[in-house]
């Protein structure tokens, strides 16, 4: 193993510098550069990735071989990242031997392998395992899935994840195509993020090809007892047999949301768009991981009334897979812009009563997020510092929401017409290709904000915490109904089931979050028997239920229930403000007790998160 430490840090002095704003920069083409990532794309970059693995249930590990055809710049190294994998063989073109270094291991990045190639070297190829560690990866029991007789496995690349499943440039700046061949148990499909069969076959090999350049952390795997139902001509659903037609109607309105979306902001550049649903461990609601999203089964409620979360996840589609966040400081432009998009979709299908409740439960999530961080916390801010700290800690609702804000007080000044004229073209001039926030001031400000001369703050948004004066809010019709009806409860006029029969989720979910903290046990109980949320079947309704009944001490009289929900649910989304919630009513104990049985279940996002919360030092 050849190359010393001396030239990684004679590499790191040549190739970056400091910013004014102390921002690591490149000095070669002065974008910023990935801190979280040890690759040296200007040297040698992969291009395309082919990939073999076979899935060993039994050992719960992946293993086999990636190999990437690289575009080299004079190099005689290529850098990639990796995290708890064990590294066999590593090889350059047709299987030549070359000598490689693992570097020494971040808590938070992983190591870095540093291969020895030369200029004409244009392949290398690496012969891994995951291992027990490998925290993209959750294995599931079958009795951790809907069918209960299978196993199933998902991966979860976001934000830095994929280098524990396979050695990669990870960084969101870099983009590659790959085909994988993919080997699984003989019952079970295998689907990635990438062009997918339909139908289970007797060897249990699978081939994928994603001939569009995607970033890695996109790239996605599950495996299970999975089918596949059509919705439309170009969208559908996998889903173990049990949930699949609960799916396809849930999801019914998918291929309208689809082409909505194209007429919005232009042409779908990915082919097909389909939803798999997976098991309720998985960490979040949704990930956009291209041509096939990975949902939770908790927006199953129906209704279609938590279906805007497809809509998130599709309109991603353009904002995050086609122009992506340049770093994870950028993630505003991920999220921001996919919120916005997402309650245009909505708007143009359920029209402008239903987004209003929407904007507002986001509006009120922002208030909460930034009493909760302090408005003055620079995590408040739009374009983030996250350098040596997990990304996954400066992932709050400030990029979703005061970046849906931003771009809603945008649309204002400038009219809606002029506004989607400048996202089209935003979308497509970017498409396939990465921007920083500071490059997108300068595009706003060349294309919108000097074109149509208007004047608008756009340093207080994007730099400076807290809230801006001049963000918008919403105001509900529907809502301002549902608070006169908490006026009329408190003031011992009771509500009755006829006012309440034709609430939203929506509307439920506003009383719910308005309920003074201080109702009696007995005001609880009385809701409780009135309106059965304890036993909801929409887990939204639940989630905030709960979190009210821990944070006025009704939790002892559902607790069966809360437990239920949290080793059932694994959306961490819900578990964070019910252990939250415990811990800061002095009911530590009772949280700690319920992880305790709950998280082997969880995902490694969400068990990095409680063990923090909860102080729970069980590694491993
Ligand atoms: N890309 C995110 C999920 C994510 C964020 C994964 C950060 C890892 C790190 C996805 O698009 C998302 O935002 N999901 C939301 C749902 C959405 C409707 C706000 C979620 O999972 O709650
Ligand atoms: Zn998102």
């Amino acid at each position: 193993m050849s190359r010393s430490c001396c030239f990684l840090l004679s590499l790191l002095v040549i190739f970056s510098c400091q910013n004014e704003s102390n921002k690591t920069m490149n000095e070669a083409n002065l974008v910023p550069v990935d801190t979280h990532s040890y690759a040296k794309p200007l040297e040698a970059k992969v291009k395309h990735m082919s990939l073999n693995l076979e899935a060993d249930f039994d050992q719960k590990i992946l293993k086999g071989k990636v190999s990437y055809d690289i575009e080299n710049n004079n190099a005689d190294q290529i850098i990639l990242d990796a995290k708890d994998l064990v590294i066999e063989r590593v090889s350059i073109d047709d299987d030549q031997p070359t000598t490689y270094k693992v570097g020494k291991s971040d808590i938070i990045k992983g190591q870095a392998l540093s291969i020895d190639i030369n200029p004409k070297v244009k392949k290398v190829n690496i012969h891994y395992l995951t291992t027990a560690a490998s925290q993209a990866l959750l294995w599931l029991d079958p009795i951790q899935t809907a069918g209960k007789i299978h196993p199933f496995l998902f991966t979860q690349g976001q934000a830095i994840l994929t280098r524990t499943w396979i050695p990669s440039q990870d960084s969101p700046g870099i983009r590659i195509t790959y085909d994988a061949t993919i080997k699984v148990p003989k019952d079970l499909l295998a689907l990635m993020s990438a062009s997918n069969p339909t139908k289970k076959n007797v060897e249990g090999i699978y081939h994928f090809e994603m001939k569009q350049a995607i970033p890695p952390y996109l790239i996605a795997l599950s495996v299970g007892d999975l089918e596949f139902d059509a919705i439309g001509e170009k969208t559908g659903v996998y889903a173990e047999p049990a949930l699949l037609q609960r799916a396809v109607y849930e999801f019914g309105d998918m291929e309208k949301m689809l082409n909505t979306a194209e007429e919005l902001y232009g042409p779908y550049l990915w082919d097909r768009y389909d939803v798999i649903v997976l098991p309720p461990s998985f960490p979040f609601g949704g990930m956009e991981n291209p041509r096939l999203t990975f949902a939770t089964p908790t927006i199953l409620a129906g209704d279609r009334s938590l279906t805007s979360l497809i809509a998130h996840e599709l309109a991603h589609s353009w904002s995050g897979n086609l122009v992506t966040n340049g770093t994870w400081n950028d993630f505003w432009l991920n999220e921001g812009f996919t919120v916005y998009f997402e309650r245009r979709i909505m708007e143009a299908i359920y029209g402008e009563d239903y987004v209003k409740m929407l904007t507002m439960l986001g509006y009120q999530d922002l208030k909460g997020t930034i009493e909760d961080l302090g408005k003055d916390n620079p995590d408040t801010k739009l374009e983030l510092d996250l350098e040596g700290r997990d990304p996954d800690d400066g992932m709050t609702d400030i990029a979703y929401e005061k970046g849906a804000h931003f771009l809603m007080m945008l649309e204002e000044k400038v009219g809606r017409e002029n506004f989607d004229l400048f996202l089209n073209q935003y979308f497509n001039e970017y498409k396939f290709k990465t921007i920083h926030t500071a490059a997108f001031e300068v595009y706003l400000k060349e294309n919108l904000l000097d074109k149509y001369n208007v004047e608008v703050d756009i340093d207080e948004w994007i730099h400076q915490p807290g809230l801006p004066d001049n963000c918008q809010i919403t105001k509900s019709e529907k809502f301002e109904l549902v608070d006169q009806q908490i006026k009329n409860m408190l003031a011992d006029s009771p509500i009755n089931a006829s006012t309440t029969s034709e609430w939203s989720t929506h509307e439920w979910l506003h009383f719910i979050r308005h309920l003074p903290n201080e109702l009696t046990i007995e005001q609880m109980q009385k809701l409780d028997n009135t309106f059965g949320l304890s036993n909801s079947g929409n887990s939204e309704i639940l989630a905030a239920w709960f979190q009210l009944s821990i944070e006025n001490g009704y939790y002892k009289n559902n607790l069966d229930q809360i437990e239920k929900f949290l080793t059932s649910v694994g959306r961490r989304k819900f578990l964070t403000p019910l252990y939250k919630a415990f811990k800061e009513n002095d009911a530590l104990d009772t949280a700690r007790n319920i992880y305790k049985k709950a998280r082997d279940s969880y995902h490694s996002v969400a068990v990095d998160t409680i063990d923090e919360l909860l102080d729970v030092k069980i590694k491993g």
